[in-house]
């Protein structure tokens, strides 16, 4: 009997945007005949995820909003994202009952690894309850490591001594982390290696996380087994089955809002590959002295530029047009076009952009080599650092934005790396091979390709 899979969305644009593609997929096997999403209340109405779930468009998909007595906050810390009250577990609870009295119980629960609390619900159902990772394998390795780490004094999840490394500026390779030939201490998320760094108790929120990700059936990762090899065999040595099923873009590419006339035009005006693209996703935020830098840096290359800015881009809270001479404006007129938002798959397939100076998001960087487009790597925070090197490193589809060891930028760092990444020879050879990996990219979750057979598998395994 075909079933019926319930997928809990995390909070923040990225899980969100994550589930209707994972729905469409598991649609498409023979296993799933209808899923459900679940969201809960504050996930969704915050201005920046409201209305991506609201039109569904699927006949067998269909969307709950959950109660969950949180207040209404746009931001998305780590401690904010982890947080939960008794009123999400028991509402999910006395939803799954429903489905059960209305004759379509759930087969699994599908959901997020920060959302780890879950477990307890399915194992009240008695349902087997499944991850999924909307970010690569690699991140989601060195999260589960996080207890281990911890055994061997890298991560200190109370006030105290600080744990080993923490400011010490040499370089400290990881060789614990199993099925990788090395992990650099600094990729691990400084504010999960230490209470102090934060306001929250995230690293025990993590620690329990990890624990659950062992508990969990399994866990479908948004990611290309041919893009982390390593770190699909490290997951499976440390007992974790993982079901490599990305990237879904080709699920996600036709509800994807057209570029309006004036980006278009724009982008109509100028010639192949040579416009740089610069976005830094949906939460990270530059400093004003960096967004400042950002933009003189961009003038000063001389290459024409598409920005976007969001109204809350900086950390102190004032826009560009407020930090910058009016006549910037003026002088960048025929060279740059800045936006507060953009359709970025549009854009990115658009033939003139020939570079994205990108944060690094995973979502981000799938959508950037599905289209062939070379990335100018500045990762801002959180698993930023470890795609960065996966790009530049490992595939060689990028090259680093030079910064200073605090992590900021100049223009003249901007200025050069984006004139290297558009005409100069590491930019030539990082735009073949994303060209390269586009082709590859596109054909995993396709019928035939080993993203679609991995989804497969899961979905006659989990039926068993
Ligand atoms: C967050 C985390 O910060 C990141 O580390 C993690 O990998 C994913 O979640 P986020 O800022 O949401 O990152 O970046 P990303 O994953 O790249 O997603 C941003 C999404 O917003 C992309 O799908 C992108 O297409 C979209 N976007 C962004 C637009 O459509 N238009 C824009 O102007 C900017």
């Amino acid at each position: 009997m075909a079933a019926h899979a319930v997928l809990v969305s995390g909070p923040g644009l990225g899980h969100i945007n994550g589930c209707m593609p994972l729905a469409k997929s598991l649609l498409s096997t023979p296993s799933f005949s209808h899923i459900t999403i679940v969201c809960f209340a504050r996930s969704y109405h915050t201005h920046l995820t409201k209305g991506h779930l609201s039109n569904l468009s699927h006949p067998s998909v269909r969307l709950e909003i959950v109660p969950d007595e949180l207040p209404l906050d746009t931001t998305t810390s780590y401690s904010q994202l982890f947080a939960t009250t008794p009123a999400m577990h028991d509402n999910l609870v006395l939803l799954l009952k429903r489905f059960h009295e209305e004759h379509r119980p759930a087969t699994c629960l599908i959901s997020d690894m920060i959302m780890a609390w879950t477990q307890s619900v399915a194992d009240e159902m008695g349902i087997p309850r499944v991850e999924y990772w909307t970010a690569s394998a690699t991140s989601y390795l060195c999260l589960v490591s996080i207890p281990h780490l911890m055994s061997k004094g890298f991560v200190c999840s109370h006030k105290g001594p600080e744990p080993l490394g923490w400011k010490t500026e040499k370089k400290i390779e990881l060789d614990c982390i199993p099925g990788l030939p090395r992990f650099p201490l600094e990729e691990v998320p400084r504010e999960l290696r230490y209470a102090e760094s934060t306001k929250g108790p995230v690293v025990e929120k993590f620690v329990i996380a990890a624990h659950n990700a062992h508990r969990a059936t399994c866990v479908l990762i948004h990611s290309a087994f041919h893009l982390e090899p390593h770190a699909f065999h490290g997951l499976s040595h440390i007992g974790i089955t993982p079901y490599p099923i990305g990237p879904l873009l080709h699920q996600s590419l036709d509800a994807t809002s057209p570029l309006d006339p004036t980006i278009l035009t724009w982008l109509d005006s100028h010639a192949t590959s040579s416009v740089i693209y610069v976005s830094f996703g949906s939460n990270s935020k530059l400093s004003e002295q960096e967004l400042v830098e950002l933009a003189l840096g961009l003038e000063a290359s001389r290459h024409p530029f598409l920005l976007v800015v969001r109204e809350d881009a900086t950390i102190e809270g004032r826009h560009l047009k407020e930090l910058l001479p009016l006549d910037y404006f003026s002088r960048i007129d025929q060279q740059g076009l800045i936006v507060p938002w953009a359709p970025q798959c549009a854009l990115l397939a658009h033939h003139a952009i020939g570079g994205f100076l990108s944060h690094c998001g995973w979502n981000s960087t799938m959508e950037s080599l599905w289209m062939g487009v070379p990335i100018l790597a500045c990762p801002r925070a959180a698993e930023q650092p470890i795609n960065c090197r996966l790009i530049v490193e490992d595939w060689g589809v990028g090259i680093e934005l030079q910064t200073t060891q605090e992590g900021t930028f100049s223009k003249h760092d901007v200025n050069v790396g984006v004139t290297t990444l558009l005409v100069g020879e590491a930019g030539h050879l990082a735009r073949r091979k994303a060209k390269e990996f586009s082709k590859k990219l596109r054909e995993a979750p396709m019928e035939g390709g080993h993203s679609h057979s991995s989804l497969l598998n899961f979905a006659s395994n989990i039926l068993k």
